[in-house]
């Protein structure tokens, strides 16, 4: 085990939370402060994805999704795009052959307009890592709440349409079954780097009750204690 956990494992006034969100912010801000290109601070924020899923597996997190990349994010340059788009389908390929730890790593995001290449990754990562039985993983690219709301709806009206489902069985359990997360527990606690205090279109269907903690510091420097003062901020703090 990750000694590292094994202070917040020992501590049994903390609660664990379920299903733990983080929009890795700051990348870009964070290689600018070093005189890097931006570009560096993404591959550099790869590092802290790899160590926070750990120790959230290592911790019994049930649920861990990472925010990636924002459908408002194509509006990026070009370079910086193509630059990302190379870099997440590096990692869907590392996390395939690394995905230690028993876990089950997915998609959360709209598909149609990413690459045929980077879509064949992503289908073999998941499916390679479907059976495993621990922590799911959800990397949320091209990920955006309202397109998947307005999906959701969209899939309703035509499981009406073709007579699967009536529309007296619509409520707040059957809409979560239409979302990318369905099946999955809500947001417990959402964590933002890079001292933002913006949702961003991030799982606002599945954040009803989740708790928000934000840190200045910038994506690439997260670290172990940051996830355990927002553990600990989640304990603590009632709405
Ligand atoms: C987060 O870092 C990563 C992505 C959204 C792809 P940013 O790229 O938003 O970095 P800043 O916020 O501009 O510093
Ligand atoms: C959206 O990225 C959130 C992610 C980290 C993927 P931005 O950093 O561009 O967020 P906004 O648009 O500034 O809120
Ligand atoms: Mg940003």
């Amino acid at each position: 085990m990750n000694g590292l956990i094994k202070d917040l494992l020992d501590d049994n006034r903390i609660k664990i939370p379920n299903h733990i969100a983080i929009i890795c912010d700051g990348n870009g801000r964070w290689a600018k402060k070093k005189g890097f290109p931006r570009t560096f601070g993404h591959r550099a924020g790869t590092k802290p994805i790899e160590n926070i899923t750990r120790c959230c597996s290592e911790l019994g997190v049930e649920v861990l999704t990472f925010y990636v990349f924002s459908t408002e994010n194509w509006s990026r340059s070009d370079e910086e795009v193509n630059f990302l788009m190379k870099l997440f389908m590096e990692f869907f390929v590392k996390l395939r052959n690394e995905a230690g730890e028993n876990i089950r790593v997915r998609h959360i995001g709209i598909r149609d307009n990413l690459s045929s290449e980077l879509i064949n990754e992503i289908k073999k990562t998941e499916n390679s890592t479907e059976n495993n039985s621990g922590m799911i993983l959800n990397i949320a690219l091209n990920y955006g709440s309202r397109s998947e709301i307005a999906d959701a709806a969209k899939n309703i009206m035509h499981d009406i349409d073709t007579g699967s489902l009536s529309a007296d069985k619509i409520n707040e359990e059957l809409i979560s079954k239409y979302m990318f997360t369905s099946g999955l527990p809500d947001v417990d606690l959402i964590i933002r780097t890079s001292g933002e205090m913006r949702i961003s279109n991030f799982l606002l269907w599945q954040s009803e009750k989740a708790k928000l903690w934000f840190t200045n510091d910038f994506w690439p420097d997260f670290k172990y204690d940051h996830l355990k003062n927002a553990i600990k901020y989640y304990n603590v703090i009632k709405y």
